[in-house]
């Protein structure tokens, strides 16, 4: 449906934070006929985030993007150029316009570091679109929005659910879920401790590994995932959380295929849980490494500690550079959609 162009927008930029994910629980449960496989995971949105600005150009110019802070690699195989492309072949035919959809200029602040499990070039990409409609002036319905999500990648659609979900298929069958019955009147609760050693770990070479047979053992991720999920539809508190976190933390099917291209994460998991003296889950295909605290503060206590124990020589570093460290806070559907607004 086509919407009035607001002039201003011409001259503001169209501003979104888009926020990393991590997994709370991965289920692989097989392998497709598409080569995809089908997923049964809880993903949450963090208040970690990149920034996007997103501006009308001349007619005429290309789409063009700039990016400060982390190196995402090549610019023109950015997924959010592609993500804008395949936002026009939609857009423009629902603006119901003859003349074309002007050019746009994108500035990326990536704060999420890269390739890390955490999602941040998907939410990039759908915190582009949402952008790019919003700078063209032109709304597409939900059901073309969640198509146009999945097309440019598998956790893409996720983004768009606006906080915790259910996640199952390849990724684009989402299941919002309540989160905590008792977050709401703790702004930072629970916190999170995020730690990334320096290594690429390639998504798909995980799959193939799962495919080989490398996973965890007896379809318990399956178990914990849909109860995780049902505990959080019927109301389950901070303190029940922090209860399941050593089960949350050992439910990710791709964990045992990321040790095997990486063994270096084999000590520096247990370093850490050394350290930390708490549960540690693995995001996603990895490496980012995950810890659940009641409250931001406290991550951030422990992200100290972190930094510190690598600077004393006392974490082995995969990749041979400082791990990323961050304290961050798992976003509700109400923090996040305050966020985007
Ligand atoms: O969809 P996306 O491009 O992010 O996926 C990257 C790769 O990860 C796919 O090519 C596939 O090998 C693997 N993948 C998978 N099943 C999923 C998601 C990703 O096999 N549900």
């Amino acid at each position: 449906m086509a919407q009035p162009v607001d002039p201003e927008r011409r001259l503001t930029p169209v501003i979104r934070l888009a926020p990393a994910k991590v997994n709370l629980t991965l289920a692989v449960l097989g392998r497709r006929r598409d080569g995809y496989h089908d997923l049964h995971s809880v993903m949450v949105p963090l208040g970690l985030a990149d920034r996007l600005a997103v501006s009308r150009s001349t007619p005429g110019a290309g789409d063009s993007l700039h990016v400060d802070g982390f190196d995402p690699g090549p610019t023109a195989e950015n997924l959010v150029l592609r993500a804008i492309a395949a936002g026009r072949r939609v857009a423009q035919p629902a603006s119901g316009r003859v003349e074309p959809l002007a050019p746009l200029a994108i500035r990326l602040d990536k704060r999420i570091p890269i390739a890390a499990g955490l999602a941040g070039g998907s939410s990039d990409a759908a915190a582009a679109i949402d952008a790019a409609l919003e700078a063209w002036g032109v709304d597409v319905d939900p059901g073309t929005r969640v198509g146009l999500a999945a097309g440019l990648g598998s956790d893409v659609p996720f983004f768009l659910a606006g906080g915790p979900a259910l996640v199952e298929g390849r990724g684009e069958r989402l299941t919002p879920l309540p989160w905590l019955r008792d977050a709401s009147d703790a702004e930072d609760r629970p916190g999170l401790l995020l730690v990334t050693p320096a290594v690429g770990l390639a998504t798909p070479a995980s799959f193939e590994l799962w495919d080989a047979g490398m996973t965890s053992p007896g379809g318990a991720a399956r178990l914990v995932s849909a109860h995780l999920a049902d505990e959080l539809r019927s109301g389950l508190g901070l303190a029940d959380l922090m209860a399941r976190a050593s089960v949350l933390a050992a439910a990710n099917d791709l964990a045992p295929a990321a040790a095997a291209l990486e063994p270096g994460l084999v000590p520096f998991k247990r370093a850490l849980l050394r350290l930390l003296a708490r549960p540690v889950g693995l995001s996603g295909s990895g490496p980012t490494h995950w810890a659940l605290y009641p409250s931001l503060d406290e991550a951030a206590v422990a992200a100290d500690l972190v930094r510190g124990a690598h600077a004393a020589g006392e974490l082995p570093a995969p990749g041979g550079q400082a791990p990323f460290v961050a304290a961050t806070r798992i976003l509700g559907r109400r923090d996040a959609a305050r966020r985007a607004g």
